[in-house]
C-alpha cells in the first residue's frame, strides 16, 4: 500500500511539475545540430556524402507550437563547404536574417563554425526545412517542421493521431558530380530519380509489390525485410475505427508525386500552412515545395494492412522506384502482407487529371481574403535557353546567378558593387509565342533584384512556354519566401485579358509553393508586408542551380538586427573588417 501511494504522490509531482515547466518554457524550443556527411543505404543501395544530422537521415522533425521561438544551433561538420538551412514555409516575420538561404538572407556557415537560427513560428500547420546552398537538399539535407496550435486551442478538425511522410527523390550519383554535369557545355542532364523515398525509406534493388519470394513482370524480385534494414518501408501502426492526420510535405529535387491508400478515402484539410475547404479523394497530387494534410478514418473491422503508395506525376517514372509504406491496423499481424497490390498511380501524362485536382483546391471559409485590387502586376515568362553554350532557365529571359555578399547585406548597408543593379524586366513582350521554342535561344545571366515597393499588394503572373525542344513543356512548382500567397487562377496558353475575369478573388487558397502546368499560367497575389529579400522560384533543385528563379527586395530599410555571422563573406565581410580596425 505504501509503496504505491508514494508512487503515485511522486508522480503527481513529476506531472504537475512537468506541466509547469512545460507552460513556463513554451517559449523556446532549442536544438543542437551537427550538420554531417554520412553514408547509408536509404533505398537498399549504399550510397556515401549522404548530408544528414547528428547522424540522422532525414534529419529529426522539429516540433513547436504557435507562438514558440525555435532556436537551431546550427553546427557545419562538412570538411570543405558551407552550410544553410531554410526553414521553408515559415514566413520569418521580423527576422529574415534567418530564413537559412545562401547569398541572400546570410553567408554560408564556414566548416566548423556554429550558426544561431531563432525564429517564432506564427502559424500553425506542415512544414520543412532544408539546405538552400547548392544541391544540398538532393543530397539529403531535410526534415520535418510541424507547428501545432497554441495550447487549448483546436484545429477546425478532429484526429486522433498523426504520421508524418516526408516525400523525396533520391540519386546514386552524388550532387558533386551532377552539380558538374548540368554545369557542362553542353549539359548533361541529372536524368530521373532512381528511387522515390518516404521519410528517408525505399526500395531500388527490390520491389514490395510482389511477394517475397518472386519476382516481378521485370524480373525484380520481392523484397525480402525483418524490418531493421534502413531500406524498410516505414510502419504506420493505426488502430481500427479512429481518425488519423497525415502530414504530407515533398521535398523531391525534380519529382513531382502522386499518393494514394489502398482502400482509404483522404479528406485534403491543409495545404502549406493553410486551411483548405475540404474534400474528399482517391489519391491527390503534391509538388516539390507543397505540404498538405489529409484526415483518414481507418475501417471498423479490418483483418488486413493496406498499402500506402507515391508515384512520379509529369515526367516518365518508368526508371523510378515507386515508394512505399504500409498502413498496419494493430488489429492485425504487422508481418501480413497485404491482401491487395499498392494503388496504382495514374498515368504521368494525364495533365487533365493533375489540373482537375488542383482547381479544386480552396480557402477553408474565413480564411484571410485577398484585397480586391493590386497596386503592381509583374509577369514572369519561364523559358529554357542558352547562355555561353550552357543550358540555363530564365525568367524574361534573365537566368538567376547568386553572388558571393547576400543581398540582406548588400542592400541594407547600400554596397552597390554587390550585384548587378540593373532589374530584371517586369513583363515580356506580348507576341512572344509560348507555343514554340524561343526564337532566339540565348538568355542574360545576371544577379539583379527586383525592387518590390512596401506595403503594397502585388500580382505575377506566372507564364510557361515552350522549351528547346519542340513541343515541350514542363511542371514548374514555385516557391515563394517570406510570404504565403493568394492563389487567383490557372489556365492553358497565354494569359489574356479575357482571363482577368476567371480570377478568383471569393476564397482563394494562401499557399507558398503553385505549379504552373505545361504551356500555361497561374497568377498569385501577395502583399509586400515583410521587410527582407526573399527568393521566389522553381523549387526543382536543378533548375533553380540552372538560374530558374528571382529575387525581391521589400522594406529593407526596415529591417533591424542582422547578425554579424550572417553578414561575414563577401563585401559586408569587408565592411564588418574596416569597422573594426576603425
Ligand atoms: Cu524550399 Cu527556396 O526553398
Ligand atoms: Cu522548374
Amino acid at each position: 500500500m505504501a509503496p504505491t501511494s508514494l508512487t503515485t504522490i511522486c508522480l503527481l509531482v513529476y506531472l504537475s511539475f512537468g506541466a509547469f515547466w512545460r507552460s513556463v518554457r513554451a517559449k523556446d524550443v532549442p536544438y543542437n545540430w551537427e550538420v554531417m556527411y554520412m553514408s547509408g543505404a536509404p533505398d537498399c543501395i549504399e550510397k556515401d556524402h549522404i548530408i544528414g544530422i547528428n547522424g540522422r537521415f532525414p534529419g529529426p522533425p522539429i516540433n513547436a507550437r504557435v507562438g514558440d521561438n525555435v532556436v537551431v544551433y546550427l553546427t557545419n561538420k562538412l570538411h570543405d563547404e558551407g552550410v544553410v538551412i531554410h526553414w521553408h514555409g515559415i514566413r520569418q516575420l521580423e527576422t529574415p536574417w534567418a530564413d537559412g538561404t545562401a547569398s541572400i538572407s546570410q553567408c554560408p556557415i564556414k566548416p566548423g563554425e556554429t550558426f544561431k537560427y531563432n525564429f517564432t513560428v506564427d502559424k500553425a500547420g506542415t512544414y520543412f526545412y532544408h539546405g538552400h546552398l547548392g544541391m544540398q537538399r538532393s543530397a539529403g539535407l531535410y526534415g520535418m517542421l510541424i507547428v501545432d496550435v497554441e495550447e487549448g486551442k483546436k484545429e477546425p478538425f478532429h484526429y486522433d493521431g498523426e504520421f508524418s511522410l516526408l516525400l523525396s527523390d533520391w540519386w546514386h550519383k552524388g550532387i558533386e558530380e551532377q552539380e558538374k554535369d548540368l554545369d557542362a557545355t553542353p549539359m548533361r542532364w541529372i536524368g530521373e530519380a532512381q528511387s522515390l523515398l518516404i521519410n528517408g525509406r525505399g526500395q531500388y534493388s527490390c520491389t514490395l509489390t510482389v511477394p517475397a519470394n518472386s519476382k516481378n513482370s521485370k524480373g525484380v524480385p520481392g523484397c525480402k525485410f525483418t524490418g531493421k534494414e534502413q531500406c524498410a518501408p516505414n510502419i504506420l501502426d493505426v488502430e481500427p475505427g479512429k481518425t488519423y492526420r497525415l502530414r504530407v510535405a515533398s521535398t523531391t529535387a525534380l519529382a513531382s508525386l502522386n499518393v494514394a491508400i489502398e482502400s482509404h478515402n483522404m479528406m485534403m484539410v491543409e495545404a502549406d500552412g493553410n486551411y483548405l475547404q475540404p474534400f474528399i479523394v482517391k489519391d491527390f497530387d503534391i509538388y516539390s515545395g507543397e505540404s498538405y494534410s489529409v484526415i483518414i478514418n481507418t475501417h471498423e473491422l479490418s483483418t488486413h494492412n493496406y498499402w500506402i503508395s507515391v508515384g512520379v506525376r509529369g515526367r516518365d517514372p518508368t526508371k523510378t522506384a515507386r515508394g512505399f509504406a504500409l498502413l498496419h491496423y494493430k488489429s492485425t499481424g504487422v508481418s501480413k502482407r497485404p491482401k491487395h497490390p499498392p494503388p496504382a498511380t495514374p498515368l504521368w501524362n494525364d495533365y487533365a487529371r493533375s489540373k482537375s485536382f488542383t482547381y479544386k483546391l480552396f480557402a477553408l471559409p474565413g480564411s484571410p481574403k485577398p484585397p480586391p485590387n493590386y497596386d503592381h502586376r509583374i509577369f514572369l515568362l519561364n523559358t529554357q535557353n542558352y547562355f555561353e553554350g550552357k543550358t540555363r532557365w530564365a525568367i524574361n529571359n534573365v537566368s538567376l546567378k547568386l553572388t558571393d555578399t547576400p543581398y540582406l547585406g548588400s542592400i541594407k548597408f547600400g554596397l552597390t558593387n554587390a550585384f548587378d543593379q540593373i532589374s530584371p524586366p517586369e513583363t515580356f513582350i506580348d507576341t512572344y509565342d509560348i507555343t514554340k521554342p524561343p526564337p532566339n535561344p540565348n538568355c542574360r545571366v545576371s544577379s539583379g533584384v527586383y525592387n518590390l515597393n512596401f506595403g503594397k499588394t502585388y500580382d505575377v503572373i506566372l507564364q510557361n512556354a515552350n522549351i528547346i525542344q519542340d513541343g515541350v513543356s514542363e511542371i514548374h512548382p514555385w516557391h515563394l519566401h517570406g510570404h504565403d500567397f493568394w492563389v487567383l487562377g490557372y489556365g492553358d496558353g497565354m494569359f489574356s485579358e479575357k482571363d482577368e475575369g476567371k480570377l478568383n478573388l471569393e476564397n482563394p487558397p494562401l499557399r507558398n509553393t503553385v505549379v504552373i502546368f505545361p504551356h500555361g499560367w497561374t497568377a498569385i497575389r501577395f502583399m509586400t508586408d515583410n521587410p527582407g529579400v526573399w527568393a521566389f522560384h522553381c523549387h526543382i533543385e536543378p533548375h533553380l542551380h540552372m538560374g530558374m528563379g528571382v529575387i525581391f527586395a521589400e522594406g529593407v530599410h526596415l529591417v533591424q538586427n542582422i547578425p554579424k555571422e550572417a553578414l561575414s563573406c563577401g563585401l559586408t565581410g569587408e565592411m564588418l573588417m574596416s569597422q573594426n580596425h576603425n
